[in-house]
């Protein structure tokens, strides 16, 4: 994987502005650390200093400046290393005593530069603390250096520094894994798309159970592939089924119209041949005309499904249209239903129409003699519930969903007219309809049976 898209990548971007934020965080969280512990030690020191400074004093108090003398003298040997400062000047700044050559400028608590005996310029620091305040005719000086404040002030530095380093160093190898992680599941996604576009309609994004956006995203796409391929086998097994279906009549329109110019040839009458041939037409403009409404059902808005149709009229007329035919061909056609209920739905009455005659026009077509087809119109579930059952032989389980796809038919003799469209028009008018069409097995024959949601 290309480290440029790595880092690219959106994790790694959150990451890394996470990084920058925190350092941000930290600078602000350091300078207010160190000027917190700056201000308690000088307090801590101050006071320290403070107190030496009256114990001195009290020396001074009690057994006179003879022995406050010896006392900074010592105090000045053992504070060589220039830690403790401690001096007595007399007046006109007249040093007397201790390890501070120059008496400092302002009296009271201060910090800052002391002129010490032992400090070298390679110290840390020559500030201290110091207390500087008249005793007697003199003044007196004690101070402590800020060794302390300046080694504390480095660690607080160090520490912060270290755990600052450490912590974005992990932040940005969370962010680097994180993002070559969701890089190669889009990597997986382009891949999955680019073969698709290439017309590999089987190929899937690997799934892993994530809930990340990108799992997500994966599933959808699935969901959209499964569709799409289910779509380009239907439009392609309907493509194939079409030209099937078109290539016997136009071989047959063919054929007589060649056999009519033969016979204008030979000077006899070509009316019969030229019957057959728009006989041959006729069944081809069914067939596009047929597809076609299915076509425009399929792509129609919703906007026209606003009258109340009155089924229990609409299907009444039908069926007694039907029982004529049916009677014709041997067979026998009731209608059940619960006179004087309302079974209105709201909807295109000529569509619905259509769908009631391609399912009688069904039973009848494929039912044989003595076929016993039976209309009922009822209420189910607060839907208008209508099925149409015969006796006739049924279609098999494993072929019900796919009679619903056009051109599919089952009687591979062509035995019975048809194309092929009738259930395909069904199923779209009930589903535009928001109803639903199922096939059931009614042993023997066929049950057909549309709910539709009814309306008050
Ligand atoms: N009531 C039924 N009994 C037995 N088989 C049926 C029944 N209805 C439909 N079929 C089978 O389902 C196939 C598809 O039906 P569909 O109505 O879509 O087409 P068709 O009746 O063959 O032609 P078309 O309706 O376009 O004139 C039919 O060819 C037939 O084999
Ligand atoms: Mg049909």
């Amino acid at each position: 994987m290309d480290r440029g898209d790595i880092l690219s990548g959106a994790a790694f971007s959150a990451v890394l502005r996470s990084a920058f934020a925190f350092v941000v965080l930290l600078l602000l969280f350091g300078w207010i650390t160190l000027f917190y512990v700056e201000r308690s030690l000088i307090d801590e020191l101050g006071d320290d200093v403070q107190q030496r400074w009256d114990i001195i004093a009290a020396e001074h108090a009690s057994d006179g400046e003879e022995t406050i003398v010896t006392t900074i003298t010592d105090l000045s040997r053992v504070g060589a290393s220039a830690h403790h400062a401690a001096a007595l000047f007399g007046t006109s700044d007249r040093f007397i005593a201790g390890n501070i050559m120059t008496r400092p400028e302002a009296d009271g608590l201060q910090v800052g530069p002391l002129d010490h005996a032992a400090a070298s310029p390679d110290d840390v620091t020559r500030d201290y603390v110091y207390f500087s305040g008249p005793l007697g005719d003199n003044i007196l000086v004690v101070g402590q250096r800020l060794d302390l404040l300046y080694h504390t002030k480095i660690l607080v530095f160090r520490t912060l520094t270290l755990s600052g380093f450490l912590i974005v160093l992990t932040m940005l190898s969370v962010g680097y894994f994180l993002s070559s992680k969701s890089l190669r599941r889009l990597r997986d996604i382009e891949m999955a798309l680019s073969k698709t576009s290439e017309g590999d309609t089987a190929v899937r994004i690997s799934e892993n159970g994530g809930t990340t956006q990108i799992d997500r995203i994966a599933r959808q796409m699935n969901l959209h592939l499964d569709r799409l391929s289910r779509m380009i086998a239907t439009t392609r097994n309907t493509a194939a089924a079409a030209a099937h279906d078109l290539k016997s009549p136009l071989g047959r329109a063919y054929l007589s119209l060649g056999k009519a110019m033969e016979m204008v040839d030979h000077g006899d009458d070509p009316s019969d041949a030229l019957t057959d041939t728009q006989d041959e037409l006729e069944t081809m403009r069914v067939i596009f005309d047929s597809y076609l409404q299915l076509s425009r059902i399929e792509a129609a808005g919703e906007a026209h499904l606003n009258t109340r149709v009155d089924l229990q009229a609409l299907i009444a007329e039908l069926v007694e249209t039907f029982a004529l035919i049916a009677e014709d061909e041997g067979q026998s056609l009731s209608f059940d239903t619960e006179a004087g209920a309302a079974y209105a739905v709201m909807g295109d009455s000529q569509m619905l129409q259509q769908m009631v005659v391609n399912l009688l026009q069904n039973a009848v077509t494929h039912g044989p003699d003595g076929n016993r087809i039976t209309v009922r119109l009822g209420h189910a579930d607060g839907q208008v519930r209508f099925t149409v059952a015969d006796t006739g032989p049924g279609i098999p389980a494993a072929s019900m969903e796919r009679v619903f796809e056009p051109f599919h038919r089952l009687d591979p003799s062509r035995s019975k007219p048809g194309n092929g469209l009738g259930l395909a028009l069904v199923r779209a008018i009930a589903e535009k309809h928001n109803g639903r069409v199922a096939l059931r097995d009614n042993r023997p024959g066929l049950i057909v049976e549309v709910t539709l949601p009814a309306v008050g």
